[in-house]
């Protein structure tokens, strides 16, 4: 099934092994086009994880993005916008205690509740396709024993059931807003916007878990292309690009 919501195009399927797969696959899609499933049966996250994606329960979404830029430092700061556009919409939901862990998950009371996964494909940058995977735990009562500590879903925090049709287009049009601040060269305002949202931005001594080593620092802010400062024991100010971060003990609040 196909749905209008401009900019978006939307297609809507039953079920698939993973929205980011299916979009990859559409080599010909134009800009905006979106990929949505009720269920995905080979849901993919960050580092080689897997997306627990029952039917029903979560929004499984993949959009297209060409972002035509000539600074691939600038290609992070989309996944920002993202999870800025996720946080907002549990917000304007009413939802509480949202916080943002760096780069892009979406946490509530301090549990996940959303991931992104941007996968680019593509020569070059500037014919670069950016695939931007994001999936939003909704109406889930429960999780697999491995996640059961660490996710939630907006129906186990609230008790409420969220429509997932309400919530795509909610999410959707900040999408759409996000990205049209990035288009314009925002980056400050997007900086500033994630730095506001989450309480790993500054002053939170975390572990850093990158391929082959672990750092221990706190948080300095973020660059202006996206990117974590972790000030390490002796004061020396490291740059993170990519890693998995998990927060030690609150240092500030
Ligand atoms: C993460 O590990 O935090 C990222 C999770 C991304 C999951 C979404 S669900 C829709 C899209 N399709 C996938 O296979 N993964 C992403």
């Amino acid at each position: 099934m196909i749905i209008h919501r401009p900019p978006f195009t939307i297609h809507h399927y039953t079920s698939l092994g993973s929205t980011n797969d299916h979009l990859k696959a559409m080599t010909a899609a134009p800009e905006f086009t979106c990929v949505v499933a009720d269920e995905q049966t080979a849901g993919r996250g960050r580092r080689a994880r897997a997306w627990h994606s029952p039917p029903g329960a979560g929004l499984y979404l993949s959009v297209l993005l060409l972002p035509r830029t000539d600074s691939s430092s600038m290609i992070p700061l989309i996944s920002l916008s993202a999870a800025i556009a996720v946080a907002e919409t549990l917000i304007e939901r009413g939802v509480a205690n949202i916080d943002i862990k760096w780069p892009n998950d979406a946490l509530v009371n301090d549990r996940k509740v959303s991931g992104i996964l941007a996968e680019a494909v593509g020569e070059g940058l500037e014919s670069l396709r950016l695939i931007l995977g994001v999936g939003v735990n909704l109406n889930h009562q429960s999780f697999p024993p491995e996640l059961s500590e660490t996710a939630t879903s907006i129906a186990i925090e609230t008790g409420e059931k969220v429509v997932v049709e309400e919530f795509r287009d909610q999410l959707l049009e900040k999408i759409a807003r996000w990205y049209e601040h990035w288009r314009r060269g925002e980056s400050t305002l997007i900086v500033d916007r994630w730095q506001r949202l989450s309480t790993y931005a500054r002053g939170q001594r975390v572990i850093v878990t990158l391929d082959d080593e672990k750092i221990v620092g706190v948080t300095g802010g973020l660059t202006e292309t996206g990117a974590l400062r972790l000030v390490v024991d002796g004061g020396e100010v490291k740059t993170i690009l990519a890693g998995e971060v998990t927060r030690l003990r609150k240092t500030a609040d």
